[in-house]
């Protein structure tokens, strides 16, 4: 019988991903008994740190109702390895430390042996790092797959350039590219919504939607992460990954079954059908310091230069150009330093059209990933009561009511399980990543070449002058009634 035998390498394990994310997934995963019972994790890293100082570095954001028996027990199945990222003879120790531990536990001829290479690197060492594993730590008698981050790359050209390098390093299939919102619960539905429910795929198209939105909005700026950020602009950061992803899943056709390449075939499929986006459908914007001074601009931020006009703010339309869709436009929208911290995805469906009600509010599917999932169908009712009036009411799903024992895993924890599975479903395959560049790259280099000026809007806002009118006037969306606002009465 063959059992697994598994080592997880993470690189970079002393920054700020691994101790933020990494390790607090890899915990969960062992907590719930997700991880095979014959599993080391290696962490490496250029810092040199003691045994005692690399716990408490990624234990420093576990839970503190976490069992600490069970961290004790956590951290006998991990190590700490440090090396420089382009050095021939710390990989070959790395090497023989993956050795080491397969013997440690007791491996046997007829293991299969899977050997995880979790990259939690910024983009400059990848390459770096993969030919290192590649040249001295690669064993090609076991399954071998590697986990990378974003960014990959800043636009077509780079990131083809990424791939092509990272490809002749590792099959594809050995790859694992992370957009961590495809692990997260609410994105993970809509395959279920849409494909085990007789009536949403029913009205999923042009003679029934109006305009689909999908927004990220933060309550932060980009404190401490400016000098990043400043290179890459929220476009990037955000749109072209999280946002572009969820479009995908929520326009694409069905796929032919639920094996990861059917889902990414349809994905690819309908991102091809995007047509790049023009700079008159984008709305630019960049956060100034609030008026009282309490909250800072994006340009105060130290490691921000004060020339910079890179958006912290944007609006797009889209088009998918094919028969399900043409004439739908698809607003996207992300913002740091905004009101609130909320990412939907609301979908309007258009007028009904009867004799009966006149000047109908339009119904609306919401789905929102964060912060408490939910799913709302905007739905208009009689008035309750002795009236003949209509009101605007919703169905709601609201998961944190409907599920209250439910805690929802991180997304990472659901992705490094797929990992560990060998799913690539929630991951990125090549060819969708050159279709999401497509897209962006002429909007992107336009924006660098002719230097346009982002819309100043206050911390704390909804956005620049016109934001919060974009979608009406730019996609046709019809706002329900202002009088209209309902709000659960617990939080
Ligand atoms: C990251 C972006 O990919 O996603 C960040 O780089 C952003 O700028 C983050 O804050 C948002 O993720 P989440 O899971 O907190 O919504």
């Amino acid at each position: 019988k063959h059992e697994e035998l598994t080592t997880i390498v993470v690189f970079g394990a002393s920054g700020d991903l691994a101790k933020k994310k990494t390790y607090p997934a890899l915990f969960h995963l062992f907590q719930q008994g997700l991880l095979p019972r014959r599993t080391r994790i290696i962490g490496y890293a250029r810092t040199k740190m003691t045994p005692e100082e690399f716990n408490k570095r990624v234990t420093s954001f576990f839970k503190a109702t976490d069992d600490p028996k069970d961290v004790t027990a956590f951290l006998k199945i991990c190590e700490y390895v440090s090396g420089k990222y382009d050095v021939d003879e710390d990989f070959k120790g790395l090497r023989k430390e993956i050795d080491t531990n397969e013997q440690l536990m007791h491996k046997r001829e007829s293991d299969e042996r899977v050997h995880i290479y979790y990259l939690a690197l910024p983009p400059s060492v990848f390459v770096s790092v993969g030919t290192q594993i590649r040249r001295n730590v690669y064993d090609g008698s076991c399954t071998n797959r590697v986990v990378i981050e974003k960014p990959f790359g800043h636009d077509l050209e780079s990131s083809r350039a990424l791939s092509k390098s990272i490809g002749a390093l590792f099959a594809e299939d050995e790859i694992y590219r992370i957009d961590h919102y495809l692990g997260k619960e609410m994105v993970k539905n809509i395959l279920a919504l849409r494909f085990a429910n007789v009536f949403y795929e029913a009205v999923w198209d042009r003679r029934h939607i109006a305009n689909v939105q999908i927004t990220f909005k933060e309550p932060f700026g980009t404190e401490g992460r400016g000098g990043y950020f400043d290179e890459f602009g929220i476009i990037r950061d955000v749109m072209q990954n999280h946002l572009l992803q969820v479009l995908s899943i929520v326009a694409m056709h069905p796929p032919k079954s639920l094996r990861s390449e059917d889902i990414r075939d349809r994905k690819t499929e309908v991102l091809r059908r995007i047509l790049p986006i023009q700079l008159e459908d984008t709305l630019l914007g960049q956060y100034v310091g609030t008026r009282d001074s309490s909250r800072p601009g994006y340009k105060d931020d130290e490691t921000v230069p004060k020339s910079s006009i890179t958006p912290t703010y944007a609006q797009c339309v889209l088009h998918v150009d094919n028969d399900r869709w043409r004439g739908v436009p698809w607003v996207i929208k992300a913002g740091k330093a905004l009101d609130e911290a909320k990412m939907i995805i609301r979908i309007q469906f258009k007028d009904m059209v009867n004799a009966l009600f006149p000047n109908l509010a339009r119904n609306e599917l919401i789905l929102q990933v964060s912060p408490k999932e939910s799913v709302t169908i905007k739905t208009i009712v009689k008035e309750p009561g002795l009236s003949t009036n209509l009101a605007m009411s919703e169905l709601d799903l609201s998961y944190h009511k409907r599920y209250q024992d439910l805690k929802i895993p991180d997304a990472y924890a659901t992705l490094i399980l797929d990992v560990l599975n060998g799913d690539h479903s929630n991951f990125v395959r090549s060819d969708e990543l050159d279709e999401a560049w497509r897209i962006f790259t002429p909007l992107l280099h336009q924006i660098e070449k002719e230097e346009v000026v982002p819309l100043p809007y206050e911390y704390g806002s909804t956005g620049p002058k016109g934001a919060d009118e974009f979608p009406t006037e730019r996609a046709g969306y019809k706002p329900t009634a202002k009088e209209y606002h309902w709000e659960p009465k617990t939080a």
